[in-house]
């Protein structure tokens, strides 16, 4: 597997990552109310702890997805009829579903370049580590930002590119956000290009606070390993036991919503930001949204975006969608 890192010299990379944090944490932790971006957890221990979290099976999530890529996986193969194939992964994690992608298509014949895109260097190496070698299959890590990882594939490759955005990585963004980020992935494809983009279903609620809360305490770790971030890399001195965390649906926006809770009233300096953040007693810090979707929520989405709809996989009790739309000049009939 060839990895390429498109951030300049590690050293400037870190400098100028650093900087974007310490801005991004100052910004955050100054706003009503308080809240830090979801790219932050993934350094190398929340890369860990979110593998610890696919693998529990109160995070229906993944099991429910890999079951309907393991079912699709050559129905896949036989709609997106191609001898050789670009699958551009966002975000890709372990990429530990796609590998059931990139076998029904090695099965079906085809030949597969896989370009994984994730931002964390730790994701990338346990990537590298679990996926199986194939003669049909080539390899090519991007740690990068979603746009430049995906613009980099399209300067360097002409086959037909399926992009793939799995987990719930697009219950992350507002609604409105998720319309600016597919009409951007729209803009940057060519006709006859594919996505398939995995979306967890509006349910009932126990089932959805149940996995946002699992009982091995993985999504508190995960959400506490911000604050060891910020006090190992922006001198910080948060106490992570006078914190809490508590995750919970918002039935009027329709989404997961995870929060950090001051214990009590406190203190807390961040050195690198030289600033003293006040937190009143049971005050939240947001940290994270993951919006949940009906069937006619992600139709509606594929028509605003120009994309057009091909067909939603589903797995047996309905909870997860795997959505597969295609660009067609001319755009929708
Ligand atoms: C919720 S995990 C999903 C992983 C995998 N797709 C799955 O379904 O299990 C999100 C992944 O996206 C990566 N990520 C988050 N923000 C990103 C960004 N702006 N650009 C590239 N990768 C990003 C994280 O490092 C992490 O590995």
């Amino acid at each position: 597997m060839k990895i390429v890192n498109l951030l300049e010299t590690q050293q400037t990379r870190d400098s100028d990552e650093n900087e974007r944090f310490a801005e991004d944490i100052k910004a955050g932790l100054s706003s009503t109310p308080k809240s830090i971006p979801t790219k932050y957890f993934y350094d190398e221990t929340g890369s860990i702890l979110f593998q610890k979290i696919t693998g529990h099976a109160d995070y229906y999530l993944t099991q429910a997805e890999f079951n309907i890529l393991d079912s699709i996986k050559h129905e896949l193969a036989k709609i997106i009829d191609s001898d050789e194939i670009d699958i551009i992964e966002l975000g890709a994690g372990d990429g530990h579903k796609t590998e059931l992608i990139i076998q029904g298509f090695i099965e079906s014949g085809k030949k597969v370049n896989f370009y994984p895109i994730d931002i964390s260097e730790k994701a990338m190496q346990q990537l590298e580590e679990g996926l199986q070698k194939h003669d049909a299959l080539s390899i090519h890590g991007i740690i990068a930002e979603y746009f430049s990882g995906l613009s980099y594939v399209r300067q360097h490759s002409n086959n037909h590119q399926l992009v793939l955005f799995l987990g719930s990585n697009i219950g992350n963004f507002s609604k409105t956000q998720s319309k600016e980020f597919l009409l951007h992935i729209r803009d940057i494809l060519s006709d006859g290009d594919y996505a398939l983009i995995g979306f967890d279903l509006k349910k009932d609620i126990p089932t959805l606070v149940k996995a946002y809360n699992d009982s091995a305490g993985y999504t508190s770790d995960f959400n506490l390993n911000l604050l060891t971030r910020i006090n190992r890399e922006l001198g910080g001195e948060f106490m992570l036991e006078h914190f809490q965390h508590y995750g919970n649906y918002n039935p009027v926006l329709g989404a997961m919503e995870s929060f950090l809770i001051s214990r009590k009233e406190q203190d807390v300096y961040i050195a690198n930001i030289d600033q003293t953040v006040h937190f009143d007693a049971f005050e939240p810090i947001h940290l994270e949204y993951s919006f949940k979707y009906l069937k006619t929520d992600i139709d509606d989405l594929c028509y605003y975006t120009g994309f057009h709809p091909i067909k939603h996989f589903t797995d047996d009790h309905e909870r997860f969608v795997d959505s597969l739309w295609q660009i067609k000049s001319g755009g929708n009939d």
